[in-house]
């Protein structure tokens, strides 16, 4: 059977617009096509393969695992699913953990939690939930919609209620905001599809101490900066807060499906058995696969490589820009980055993707004016400069065109 790109069209649904090619194998940090070109990977699945592709290590724990068990459901327990929640819990100090296979699912789970938690202990007229504009959550209908971008969640009817979009870092309006009534704050440490933005300290603190004075749980997504992708294991370990829930997914099984929420047993107790389930979420393959991930990004050495190869990508990024003038900052922590166009280039990051594309370089986007980069968290040295050596043609185009 020939495939190509055309059969994209030709059977599967018209929601993504995928890059000219198809991909046949990949690994480390090289894609190649099923017409032989070779492309530096500096997307990793979108924050997913953090150990690159098809890692041997990640192949041996597939082969072992899958000799003794795939799937069992969780009417059973099984010994892979409790170990990677075990090495969750003694990593971060949160108390419980709940397994699902998507971020999405993780942040409707996360959210669902809260607002049973505000139902029991409050009653039904706390269910309010205060999101951030340009934030990302999932596809979900409930996670779209808290989400802070409503094209993504218009047009489809009537939306889930009770949840109110603001500024991002904005204190002053998040204290007006906040009430009695809300159950949930929700927010990125560093919004990724909004751009890489951080969250500010001073705001941090005080959306904490605000959520504890109005008995609303705090939700970190750290679906995209979580696993080791910002430095630390997770981005709230570099702020002045912690949050009461976090949803982990991406990363954590370096390419199988996994997401999960952690929190802590005040929360997690009020999940009584019906209240939620899923049925791959726990999955023992998965799982057996996240302990390894678990194990190799968590040591003190691999997140300093993290931090060490973010820092030398800003560095060659601004050599370049001092050639190129395109950018008008690099931010972003670890290997979660994103160059940010100037003001005569606004809008156009879709753009110089397609000519890193066009050099065999493959990135991301995020927003109209920021060049996402979010490499295999294992990425070698001499791979960034080759991949900035094709950054370095595509820029040319770029500044040209
Ligand atoms: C911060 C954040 N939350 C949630 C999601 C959704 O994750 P998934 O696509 O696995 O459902 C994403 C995906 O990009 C994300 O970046």
């Amino acid at each position: 059977m020939k495939i190509t790109r055309k059969t994209f069209d030709e059977v599967m649904f018209p929601c993504y617009n995928p890059m000219n090619m198809v991909i046949k194998k990949a690994h480390g940090a090289l894609v190649y096509d099923n017409e032989g070109n070779e492309y530096v990977d500096l997307t990793s699945g979108i924050a997913v393969n953090c150990l690159g592709h098809t890692p041997n290590g990640v192949q041996k724990v597939i082969k072992k695992t899958v000799k003794n068990l795939i799937h069992v459901s969780n009417i059973f327990c099984n010994e892979y699913t409790l170990t990677l929640a075990k090495k969750l819990v003694n990593l971060t100090k949160f108390e419980k953990v709940f397994f699902v296979n998507s971020g999405a699912e993780a942040n409707e789970t996360a959210l669902k939690l809260a607002r049973r938690v505000a139902f029991d202990e409050y009653g039904e007229q706390k269910n309010e939930i205060i999101s951030f504009v340009n934030s990302f959550h999932g596809r979900t209908f409930f996670s779209v919609t808290v989400g802070g971008q409503d094209s993504y969640s218009d047009g489809f009817g009537p939306k889930p209620a009770a949840i109110t979009h603001i500024p991002y870092n904005d204190t002053e309006t998040f204290k007006k905001t906040i009430s009695d009534k809300t159950c949930a704050v929700i927010l990125e440490p560093i919004q990724g599809e909004g751009g890489i933005i951080k969250a500010d300290d001073e705001f941090l603190k005080e959306v904490r101490a605000l959520c504890d004075k109005f008995n609303a749980a705090l939700i970190f997504d750290e679906v995209q900066t979580g696993v080791a992708r910002s430095g630390t294991f997770y981005a709230y370990e570099q702020t002045p807060v912690k949050p009461d829930i976090l949803t982990s997914a991406k990363g954590l099984a370096s390419g199988l499906p996994i997401g999960a929420v952690l929190t802590y047993d005040k929360f997690a107790k009020h999940f009584v058995p019906g209240t939620h389930g899923s049925t791959f979420g726990g999955n023992a393959l998965a799982c057996s696969v996240g302990s390894y991930v678990v194990d190799k990004v968590s040591t003190k050495d691999f997140l300093e490589g993290v931090k060490q190869k973010g820092a030398y990508i800003k560095a060659s990024v601004a050599k370049l820009n001092e050639k190129y003038h395109v950018f008008s900052e690099v931010r972003g922590e670890g290997l979660l980055l994103g160059l940010v166009l100037n003001d005569k280039y606004h809008g156009k990051s879709s753009e110089l993707q397609k000519l890193c594309f066009k050099h065999k370089l493959l990135t991301l986007t995020a927003h109209g004016d920021v060049l996402r980069l979010a490499p295999a968290l294992n990425i070698k040295k001499s791979m960034l400069d080759r991949a900035m050596n094709l950054l370095d043609k595509a820029l040319a185009d770029f500044t040209k065109a």
